[in-house]
């Protein structure tokens, strides 16, 4: 089977990953090129990984004929644009989330895709952790019985740097919380109807003035009538702090762990280990596994896991959860998409 010419759009902390993924450890895929607005970045990833192209644009990217599919890892204000520019020169995409930043956004990167014929996959790559992936396929299984309670927290060891925030990646609940939310839905086989959510900034004061969160906390109420709560903090300095608990009627699963490797030191002042640092490294499996299924969804013509409907409803969700946190009040996610909708037209 002929490899898939694969090029990466956006080249910081998450473009760096997939590329290398796809340089050296996807056997169906040759990397091709990159993609970055600051071209001396792009150079240099190219360099380091040995190879020939690099550009500062998308649309000069997706000219190349051998690029067959694009990762796009821009800021996630440029989502949209991407996905259409790469929709237009007909490669199939895989683009980080959240795939837009409305709702008419969304459905604008889905009608490109469909009207260009080609594939679109979103990043939810928690779907891909064995963990995680182990977990759905339990309660698949009818192993809990039928879901009660979703928990779940998502804290970085450290905030992003203030670059991220000012390229427009930035918001909270679209970008962090909307993990939790997509792991809610999936889990629990069910969509969320109301949210109500809490948000601060404490932790990090250079956040205030970009009128940016720190922290979060949303209520959840699943259509089922199922309930949840998730947190998100930019700042837990501990560690990587990934935790998920679904309490079902006859089981309970929980998925997380803090310590990275297995060594655990016990001596006169107690027991100590260290813990997962980041987001690349604890996830670093599932970021693979997800490149690998997209780039065979690609050449067998399949489905993706993550589809850009999960991709709609998951923003709908963290919509709902700004509108709430804003207005302080709960919000229906159906009403807040409607509103939302109208708003933009
Ligand atoms: N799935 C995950 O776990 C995960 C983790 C981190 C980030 N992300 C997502 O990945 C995206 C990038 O995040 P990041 O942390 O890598 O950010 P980053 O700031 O480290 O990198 C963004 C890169 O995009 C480049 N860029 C800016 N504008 C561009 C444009 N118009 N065209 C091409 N390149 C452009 C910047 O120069 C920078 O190199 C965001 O959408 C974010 O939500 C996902």
């Amino acid at each position: 089977m002929a490899k898939l010419g694969v090029g990466v759009v956006g080249v910081g902390r998450m473009g760096r990953r997939h590329a290398e993924n796809a340089r050296s450890l996807v056997s169906e895929a040759k990397l091709v090129a990159v993609a970055d607005v600051d071209i001396e970045a792009a150079r240099r990833l190219a360099a380091d990984l040995e190879i020939e192209h690099s550009y500062s644009s998308i649309e000069e990217l997706v000219e190349r004929k051998d690029v067959d599919a694009v990762v796009i890892a821009s800021p996630s204000r440029f989502h949209l644009s991407h996905v259409q520019n790469a929709a237009e020169a007909g490669k199939h995409i895989l683009c980080e989330k959240p795939l837009a930043l409305t709702i008419d956004g969304v459905d604008d990167a889905i009608a490109a895709a469909r009207g260009a014929k080609v594939l679109l996959q979103v990043g939810f790559m928690r779907r891909y952790d064995p963990a995680y992936a182990e977990a759905c396929k339990r309660i698949e299984a009818g192993e809990i019985g039928t879901p009660i309670i979703f928990r779940s927290i998502g804290r970085d060891r450290q905030p992003p740097p203030l670059s991220f925030y000012q390229s427009g990646s930035g918001p909270l609940f679209l970008d962090s919380t909307i993990h939790e939310f997509d792991l809610a839905r999936w889990l629990i086989h069910d969509e969320v109807a109301e949210v109500h959510a809490f948000g601060g900034t404490l932790a990090c004061p250079e956040l205030v003035e970009l009128g940016e969160l720190d922290a979060g906390m949303v209520n959840l109420r699943f259509s089922g009538g199922a309930i949840g709560n998730v947190e998100s903090l930019r700042q837990s300095r501990y560690g990587y702090d990934i935790y998920t608990e679904v309490v079902g009627s006859k089981a309970t699963l929980r998925v997380g762990y803090l310590q990275q490797t297995a060594l655990t030191i016990l001596n006169g002042e107690g027991v100590g280990h260290d813990v997962v640092d980041h987001f690349l490294v604890r996830f670093a499996e599932a970021y693979l596994n997800q490149l690998r299924d997209f780039v065979r969804n690609v050449l067998t013509g399949s489905q993706p896991r993550v589809s850009a409907e999960d991709a709609r409803q998951a923003l709908a969700i963290a919509l709902a959860a700004a509108r709430s946190q804003h207005d302080g009040r709960a919000v229906r996610v159906s009403e807040e998409t409607r509103a939302e909708i109208r708003a933009a037209s």
